[in-house]
């Protein structure tokens, strides 16, 4: 990133005056385009940029993508070589403190989140108030918000060490809690941490441990896990980190911002679409049925879900590492036949001319799925298993932004398209059509079939 500041000059045609902008790294501040005015009584210009394409919304020295080129790194250092060498709480560690641990750096890491994987044990009680069926996703978003009324030292979020002490907890207790939501939808008593597993071995445990006294991870399936975390580990401003920051900006507790981040990563197009997937294999079927399906995509009444990305227009980098790492699973649990129509979806799609010229490759939802379903996981488990992985993510870029000092509470602008103003109606004046609107969208929701877990 060069340091060089040039310049841009604008002419505004409705004045006929010219300005000088200042372009730094790449970008122009918004706020310098507000002294471009037709007069002094105009608001000065805005830029409009609906889902921020084309913003950057922060300087960061978290993560970089080049999403042409399919290269991603965390802390400078590439993907592939942290997932081949790393642990994911090594990753976590970098994310958080910028540089890879020393050993014993690791070691006391390792330690304090070892010690913080417990919940109160009030958690438990509150799980137990959802409905047998509740998403775990929907329990995990509400849980981890809760832990914010059991640790009210979160709300002082300037004081480093109990920013930290935040962190720890978070990175700790997500496991813990997104494991109780599942044992309580299958109906299983909870299991307690392990402190003589590693960080994702704990999990299987907590998640699958039965009568036997100690519980013993399959290690294949650990250093999968593991290396699947890595690679969920962080993202620059997707939804859910611009969630994060933008709950965090306010000044909000870590707890809090980190439901809201959950929440953004619970919809189909971001964490949901591993889920989309399989439900999408499955509707399928079989290889026969592949070129019907891909004409209903290229009709627009279906999107292929695991494909397309808004940075990336290659193949994504973590997309690699999957499919090497989904070979070492099934040799574990035996081969899926889903995998089989993934791979014949992939081959199909990247030969079309539709996928081609709109440059949508695979992305690192497309097989994660089937490589968690031949692990065991139902699939409401698999945004929970993406949650767990981007919590470190979420935690630096929200202690990132709360320390750069021009960072302000999120508040973007609108440009208003409603009425001007306008008189009061009367009751009696009011017209049909607006309550007729409303009966109708009612109606209609009410004939929709529900949307059934799919186990
Ligand atoms: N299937 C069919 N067409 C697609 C798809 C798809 N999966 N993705 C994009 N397109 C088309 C889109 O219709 C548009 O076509 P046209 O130019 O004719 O209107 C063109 O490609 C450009 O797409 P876009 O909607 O402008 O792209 P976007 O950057 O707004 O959307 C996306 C990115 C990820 C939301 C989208 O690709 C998508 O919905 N993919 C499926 C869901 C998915 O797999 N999400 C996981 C993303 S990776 C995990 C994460 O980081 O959260």
């Amino acid at each position: 990133m060069s340091e060089q500041v040039s310049t841009l000059t604008v002419t505004d045609n409705r004045t006929g005056r010219t300005y000088e902008v200042p372009i730094k790294d790449g970008a122009v501040r918004a706020a310098d385009l507000r002294k471009i005015k037709v007069d002094d009584s105009d608001f000065g210009l805005m830029a409009y940029d609906p889902a921020f394409t084309n913003t950057a919304s922060c300087r960061s020295a978290i993560t970089f993508i080049d999403g042409e080129a399919g290269i991603l790194r965390y802390r400078g250092y590439p993907i592939q070589e942290l997932a081949e060498k790393s642990s994911f709480l090594e990753v976590a560690y970098l994310l958080l403190a910028g540089e890879l641990p020393t050993r014993e750096e690791l070691a006391t890491w390792e330690d304090e989140i070892t010690h913080h994987t417990m919940v109160h044990e009030s958690i438990k009680k509150f799980i137990d108030g959802f409905h047998h069926d509740a998403h775990p996703m929907g329990m995990l978003v509400s849980t981890v918000g809760a832990l914010s009324t059991f640790y009210p030292d979160a709300k002082q979020i300037k004081d480093p060490g109990l920013r930290r002490l935040q962190i720890v907890r978070l990175i700790a207790k997500i496991t813990t809690l997104a494991a109780y939501s599942y044992r309580h939808s299958v109906g299983f008593p909870y299991v307690y941490p392990d402190n003589d597993l590693s960080y994702a071995g704990n999990f299987l445990n907590m998640l699958w441990k039965a009568t036997e006294l100690k519980y013993e991870p399959d290690p294949v399936l650990e250093h999968a896990l593991d290396v699947l975390f890595i690679l969920h580990a962080d993202h620059e401003q997707n939804c859910s980190a611009n969630a994060m920051r933008a709950v965090g900006s306010s000044e909000a507790d870590p707890f809090s911002a980190a439901a809201a981040a959950i929440a953004a990563l619970y919809g189909p197009l971001h964490g949901g679409a591993n889920e989309q997937v399989l439900r999408m294999l499955r509707e399928i079927g079989s290889p026969e049925n592949i070129p019907a399906f891909i004409a209903q995509v290229k009709d627009g009444k279906k999107k292929l879900m695991g494909f397309g990305h808004r940075v990336y227009k290659n193949y994504d980098p973590r997309a690699r590492v999957i499919r090497q790492i989904a070979d070492e699973v099934f040799k574990v649990t035996g081969t899926s036949p889903l995998l089989d129509l993934a791979m014949e979806l992939e081959r199909i799609a990247l030969e079309d001319e539709y996928f081609v010229s709109r440059r949508l490759y695979p992305n690192v939802d497309f097989y994660t799925g089937i490589i968690y379903q031949a692990m065991g996981f139902p699939v409401e488990m698999f945004p929970v298993l993406f949650a767990i992985g981007r919590m470190p993510g979420w935690l630096a870029q929200w202690e990132e932004g709360l320390l750069d000092p021009e960072q302000k509470i999120a508040r973007p602008r609108q440009i208003y398209i409603g009425h001007g103003e306008r008189p009061y109606v009367p009751m009696s004046e009011r017209s049909q059509t607006a309550a007729e609107d409303v009966d109708a969208i009612a109606a209609q929701a009410a004939q929709a079939a529900p949307d059934r877990p799919l186990r």
